[in-house]
């Protein structure tokens, strides 16, 4: 469903992507892993939108989408969940979940509302609170659960455990494994915990130097110290 080819983009005069390609079937489980400053994040904001690509392809579904505004990809179905989340942390958690939903255009506003509050039923009790007063991890589930209203086709996760207290990480890892099994979302994600990626992905995609130098099944890596030395550096 993604075919990223030979995408360089960076910031500035400096590529941080060099003619990096990668392939996401539909309905995969993919992590994106590397050492820190690889440009993992830029890859991510490059296929979402944000980072313009100075040369190469990335192509949804066939079509390519490499000079449409993110607002466009959106509504194409690609779903982002940025690094440090994206939520509103003045507004309620009731009305950043309704921002996301007025975003994809939608007219059953509340029915979608309501549908992602049963999902999640954390976000139902905190529903008046505002986006900062929820722990953390609560406000990882509410970016999360922002991101799903959006009913996306491919769910692009960049970091999601970082800082979040494991029973929250348990969940989030176990939500995204079902999204993906029970409504075939195409998953995408970015970590630096090589446990939690190796429980929501199957394939890893190694990332060097602005390209994928390797993949692999993540089971496989799991259990390969000299590949994780040579390119996460752990
Ligand atoms: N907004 C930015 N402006 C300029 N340079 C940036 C910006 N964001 C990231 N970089 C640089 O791009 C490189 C890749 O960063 P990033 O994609 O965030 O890596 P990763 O997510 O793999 O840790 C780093 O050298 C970083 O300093
Ligand atoms: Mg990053």
């Amino acid at each position: 469903m993604l075919h990223v080819e030979g995408l360089t983009a960076g910031y500035g005069a400096g590529a941080v992507l060099n003619d990096l390609s990668l392939t996401v079937e539909d309905g995969d489980r993919v992590a994106i892993l590397g050492r820190n400053g690889v440009g993992k994040t830029t890859l991510l904001r490059a296929l979402v939108g944000e980072v313009k690509a100075q040369r190469g392809q990335i192509r949804l579904d066939g079509v390519d989408v490499t000079r449409e505004p993110a607002h466009r990809r959106a509504r194409r179905g690609i779903a982002y969940v940025p690094q440090g989340r994206d939520i509103f942390p003045g507004l309620s958690v009731l009305d950043n979940l309704r921002v996301a939903v007025y975003g994809t255009g939608a007219k059953d506003v509340a029915e979608l509302v309501e549908g992602v509050m049963d999902e999640f039923p954390v976000l139902r009790e905190k529903a008046k609170l505002p986006g900062a007063g929820l722990s953390g991890g609560q406000q990882q589930i509410l970016a999360l659960a922002r991101a799903l209203v959006m009913r996306p086709r491919l769910l692009l996760l960049d970091e999601p455990s970082e800082g979040i207290q494991p029973s929250i990480v348990d969940q989030i890892a176990e939500h995204v494994r079902r999204v993906n099994e029970e409504r075939g979302i195409t998953v995408v994600i970015v970590e630096q915990n090589l446990e939690f990626a190796g429980r929501v992905a199957e394939r890893a995609v190694l990332v060097d130097k602005g390209q994928v130098v390797r993949e692999l099944a993540t089971d496989t890596l799991l259990t390969d110290r000299d590949l994780q030395h040579e390119y996460l550096g752990v």
